[in-house]
């Protein structure tokens, strides 16, 4: 660990506020994207290297507990795949669940959340759950995901391991556990959409103004 008592890894990595240009040879994505993307955010070796220090840190965390790891669907599911890997990998037990919340509307959150999942309230009385998101944005789906949890769920402690945050001024939540902290730009990739396209990169990027007027009905044939 840099300062093997984690306390450099326990800051995001801060991405600054320019934004790589994309070069096209140095990224791998479906040839239907071309176009679609302005910059480069964070590159998957990036993300990579970033989950081994999450996956120290929250082993550091968590030794002689079992937590649950609540996976937020769809947006976080590659984080949550890595991150367990890199988990399993120093031999930090953990249960899984999975739960859906939805407050995008396009590029702009709604403000209203919305729950749907098949999450079993009783196996978490008692239990230690860390949340795994992608992004960490106004905070507005955290926020009424916790209490609903705590209430519901009644477990020992509710904890938020995020892969992005998006620096804002004002933030209804702040994860305990962040990857990179990031600009207030609208991002894709590595699970993160548009309009349900652009969860199948590898990277994460900055969308580009065709990639938002795109129809995403032509790709369904
Ligand atoms: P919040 O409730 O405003 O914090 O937003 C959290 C959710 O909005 C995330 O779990 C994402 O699904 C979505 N979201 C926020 N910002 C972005 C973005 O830049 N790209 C894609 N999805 C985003």
């Amino acid at each position: 660990m840099s300062g093997r008592d984690g306390t450099e890894w326990r800051k995001p990595v801060i991405v600054g506020e320019d934004v790589k240009p994309f070069m096209k040879e140095e990224h791998i994505y479906p040839p239907e994207y071309e176009g679609h993307f302005d910059g480069v955010m964070i590159t998957c070796a990036e993300i990579h290297e970033r989950i081994q220090q999450l996956a120290t840190l929250i082993h550091t965390d968590y030794k002689g507990i079992r937590p649950v790891l609540v996976c937020t669907l769809k947006g976080a599911s590659p984080f949550y795949i890595h991150l367990s890997d890199a988990l399993k990998e120093i031999r930090q037990g953990f249960d899984m669940e999975f739960v859906r919340a939805s407050s995008y509307e396009g590029t702009a959150t709604s403000g209203q959340v919305e729950f749907v999942g098949e999450l079993k309230m009783n196996s978490l009385q008692g239990r230690h759950i860390l949340l795994i998101e992608d992004i960490v944005d106004t905070g507005t789906t955290l926020s009424a995901l916790i209490p609903m949890l705590q209430q519901q769920g009644n477990p020992a402690g509710v904890e938020v391991c995020s892969l992005l945050d998006k620096r804002l001024e004002v933030k209804k939540y702040e994860a305990k556990y962040v990857g990179f902290s990031i600009p207030n730009k609208f991002v894709i990739g590595y699970g993160l959409d548009y309009e349900e396209l652009y969860r199948d990169l590898k990277d994460i990027f900055v969308i580009s103004q065709l990639g938002i007027s795109f129809d995403a009905s032509t790709l369904h044939k």
